[in-house]
This record gives C-alpha cells, sequence and structure tokens, in this order.
C-alpha cells in the first residue's frame, strides 16, 4: 500500500498498550529486511534514516526504494528522517516521499530550538505531515552527534508539557536513561520520570537508544506511555557479524549476493524479535 503517516500507526499502538518499531536503515539489504519482517508479523512499521544515511546513500535512491517496497506489502509503512537539525533537508525528504520528520535542535537554547521547531512544525503541517520533537538530551554516539553522559540531560516534565505548547510539533522524544549505541552497563531507565511526563503531555512520546536496553525495561516503557521505539544499533551489529562470519568461512568471498543476504536474513530476524518485544505484531490488521 501506499507509504503512510506514522501518527495513526503510533497513535493505535498507543491505545493497545504497544509501540511501532521504528527501524534505522542503511541500504537496499536492511530496508527488505525491515519490510520482509514486518510483513511476516503483520506489523505496521516506521522505516527512518538520520542525514548520515541520507548523504551515505542519497535522499532520491532511499525515498524511491522505501516507497516502492511500501507500495509491495499490505502492511502499513512510514517513512521518517530521524535526528534531522535542517529546516532544509527535511523539505528535501517531504519531496521525496518521506511522510513523518523529525527535527533535532538539541545542539540550540531553549528559545532558538522552539523556533526552529516551530518554523518546521508549521512547514510540515501545512503538507499533511507530522513532527518529532526532542526535548532533554538522550546521550551516546549516532551519525556524528556524540553527546557524552556529562552533557546527557534527562527530560523535565514540565518543560516537556511547555515545550510542546510552543512548537506545536505531534510527537515527542523524551530522555530517561537511554543513549544512542550500545551500554558498558545495564542502562537505568527513570521510570518514574517518563509517567509524569505521560501525565502531563498529550502527544505521543518516543525512546530513542533502544539498543541493548532489557526486554523488560522496553515493556514496561511501553506500560507507561511509550508509543514509539527507535532500534538502530541492534541491527547494525548481527548485520555486521554476518558479514565478517561469511569471510570467516570464505576468505575469498566476493559475491554481494552472499555476504549481502547473509546481512539481511541476521537482520531480519531481529527485526521480528523487535516488532514482537514491542507488541505491534498484527496490529497492522487493526489499521
Ligand atoms: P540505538 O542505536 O541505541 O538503537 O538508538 C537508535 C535511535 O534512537 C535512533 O534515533
Amino acid at each position: 500500500m501506499p507509504l503512510v503517516s506514522s501518527l495513526p500507526l503510533i497513535k493505535k499502538a498507543k491505545e493497545k498498550k504497544a509501540a511501532i518499531a521504528a527501524f534505522n536503515i542503511h541500504n537496499l539489504e536492511t530496508i527488505q529486511a525491515v519490510i520482509e519482517g514486518a510483513s511476516e508479523e503483520r506489523a505496521p512499521v516506521i522505516i527512518q534514516t538520520t542525514p548520515g544515511t541520507l548523504r551515505h546513500a542519497g535522499i532520491e535512491y532511499i525515498g524511491a526504494i522505501v516507497k516502492k517496497a511500501a507500495d509491495m506489502v499490505d502492511i502499513p509503512v512510514a517513512l521518517h528522517v530521524d535526528h534531522c537539525p535542517s529546516f532544509d533537508t527535511i523539505v528535501h525528504c517531504i519531496r521525496n516521499h518521506y511522510t513523518s520528520v523529525m527535527i533535532d535542535g538539541a545542539h540550540l537554547d531553549y528559545e532558538e530550538n522552539v523556533a526552529l521547531v516551530k518554523r518546521v512544525t508549521e512547514m510540515a503541517h501545512a503538507v499533511g505531515m507530522q513532527v518529532e520533537g526532542e526535548i532533554g538530551k538522550i546521550g551516546g554516539v549516532e551519525d556524528d552527534m556524540f553527546v557524552n553522559e556529562d552533557e546527557a540531560a534527562l527530560t523535565v516534565p514540565s518543560e516537556a508539557k511547555q515545550f510542546v505548547e510552543d512548537t506545536g510539533i505531534d510527537t515527542l522524544a523524551i530522555a530517561i536513561g537511554t543513549a544512542h549505541g550500545m551500554y558498558k552497563g545495564e542502562p537505568k531507565l527513570d521510570f518514574e520520570r517518563l509517567s509524569e511526563i505521560e501525565a502531563m503531555v498529550d502527544v505521543p512520546l518516543v525512546l530513542h537508544g533502544a539498543s541493548g536496553v532489557p526486554d523488560a525495561s522496553i515493556k514496561e516503557a511501553i506500560k507507561r506511555g511509550i508509543a514509539k521505539i527507535n532500534i538502530a544499533t541492534e541491527l547494525k551489529n548481527p548485520m555486521a557479524k554476518a558479514i565478517v562470519s561469511t569471510f570467516e568461512k570464505n576468505k575469498d568471498e566476493n559475491d554481494p549476493r552472499n555476504y549481502m543476504g547473509a546481512a539481511r536474513e541476521a537482520v531480519k530476524k531481529v527485526v521480528k524479535e523487535k516488532i514482537r518485544l514491542c507488541g505491534s505484531n498484527g496490529l497492522a490488521d487493526e489499521l
């Protein structure tokens, strides 16, 4: 079916006390892995790309491939740009089939952040797109963004409420102790803070940095109101492992169909597991 907006998917998941898994993809094989895995699970799904991936693969290529992939299956698929700091890049994405966007002004002070997010939101709403914003600072590494432990800042509930009102965003990414990339120890999520934010904010909440978070914590976060879960590193790791293992078996391997085929299968397996963890399997039939 044609690409859909991510907001109705997220709202349906929230109503069902589930979350939509949003997978960061990098190339054709990872797109196929997500589409095939989600299709087999009958799960609505969000495919997303960071600006680094857009630079690597090209907005036009990603937009065209994901559009075609969505057309070929009968589950709802949304295409979302993740952590984008640039108004212009967001416009470029919207013109290339993207159906929702995240504007990231976390590097700016509050007033500048609000001004940027509001500008994007007004433009996006005018063309029927939804916007994810972020308040607080999620730690870790993603693309060329690096936020160390000292700079990471948990979301303040009153600030979250104010930010949503000031900007008009449709979904809110919050910092409650997760970080992008893998963790050294076990991440401790601030569930009390999550519940406080959920009680004060009207829009659905998004959890970034889900890779390496124990399943029980993901389930608790969903129970307390998280309705979209972002997963990147836990797809990258099995992909790299599958490629390495192909070359370990045959150091002269030179057929991309073999090593990329193995990578696609490894990624698809994790996609299916994460969808079940989020409880979004079967939801495609309720939309
Ligand atoms: P992970 O790499 O920790 O899964 O984070 C993904 C993410 O939040 C993308 O925005």
